[in-house]
């Protein structure tokens, strides 16, 4: 029997019901697919509000509308400066919910031809997301120290990286490829050391995915690309909420980075 796309993915394998997952880049794309999948499985919500109000405001709709027995909040994240990163995760322990599970979503990718990138430019990539990676890791942790250890965990992470910091894509992203190779890394260093306090931490590195992100794309790029993928299609964001959420559930997984690039050369 032809399998759909949509009878690929598992109904509803996911119970998240008493506890609240923290969703950076929770109001659009992958992170918004994922907010999605946890408001389903019955869990509590925060994710970092949108630069853009009205955005912010429409994901806070649409998950809420999608459960209306949950609690689905938002605050303000920027995820390349500590301060804010710390409000962030202080706000969420004031309002009375604990972090138990972070989805890391938030993420630029700024396409440039090599020769224009520039020093600013590079900051800006690698603030955003390498330096964002390590301090919402860093503030999550110290919250998660904090729970009663269930099972084996008091806390699990999963940061989205990319298969771009694995194989490198083109050099129009030197930036953001070397940022993600940053986070690969940083996913394996990190679980060593939160390992210690009973917080497991793994990397979900998408291929291509349909989201804005790559809507300024040329087509005859996205044409190529696709023709690269095994599966002959670029993935939704709700498969990755898929790959996101077993990863947060998985057992005996640690410091692990997962390619769900359809397969790819
Ligand atoms: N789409 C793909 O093909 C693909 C492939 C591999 C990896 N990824 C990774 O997947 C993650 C999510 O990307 P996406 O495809 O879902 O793109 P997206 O729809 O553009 O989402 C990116 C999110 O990150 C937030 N963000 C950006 N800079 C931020 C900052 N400094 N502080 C706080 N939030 C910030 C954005 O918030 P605003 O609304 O405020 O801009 C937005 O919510 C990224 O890390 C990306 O690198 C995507």
């Amino acid at each position: 029997m032809p399998v759909s796309r949509s009878t690929g993915l598992a109904k509803n394998v996911f119970d998240f019901s008493g506890t609240t997952t923290v969703i950076t880049g929770g109001a659009s794309g992958i992170g918004f697919s994922c907010a999605a999948a946890i408001a389903k499985a019955g869990g509590n919500l925060v994710i970092s509000a949108s630069r853009r109000p009205d955005k912010t405001q429409k994901a806070l709709d649409a998950l809420k509308a999608l459960n209306s027995t949950i609690q689905v909040q938002a605050f303000p994240c920027e995820v390349g400066q500590e301060e804010s990163v710390k409000s962030f995760f202080s706000a969420i322990e004031q309002a009375g919910l604990t972090t138990d599970y972070l989805i890391h979503s938030a993420g630029i990718s700024p396409n440039t031809d090599f020769y224009d990138q520039n020093q600013q430019e590079w900051d800006m990539v690698h603030n955003t997301n390498n330096t964002g990676a390590f301090l919402v890791t860093k503030y999550a942790a110290l919250l998660m120290k904090k729970n009663p250890v269930n099972g084996d965990f008091r806390g699990r992470i999963v940061l989205v990286t990319s298969t771009n910091g694995i194989n490198s894509w083109d050099p129009v992203s030197a930036h953001y490829d070397a940022s993600k190779a940053g986070n690969n890394i940083f996913v394996r260093v990190a679980a060593e050391k939160l390992s210690e306090d009973q917080i497991c931490i793994n990397g979900l590195a998408p291929g291509w995915i349909n989201t804005d992100l790559n809507a300024t794309l040329p087509p005859d790029v996205r044409e190529k690309e696709s023709a690269k993928i095994w599966m002959k299609r670029w993935a939704e964001p709700e498969e990755m909420a898929v790959c996101a959420l077993h990863l947060l559930t998985m057992p005996y997984l640690m410091g692990q980075v997962v390619m769900a690039d359809g397969g790819y050369r």
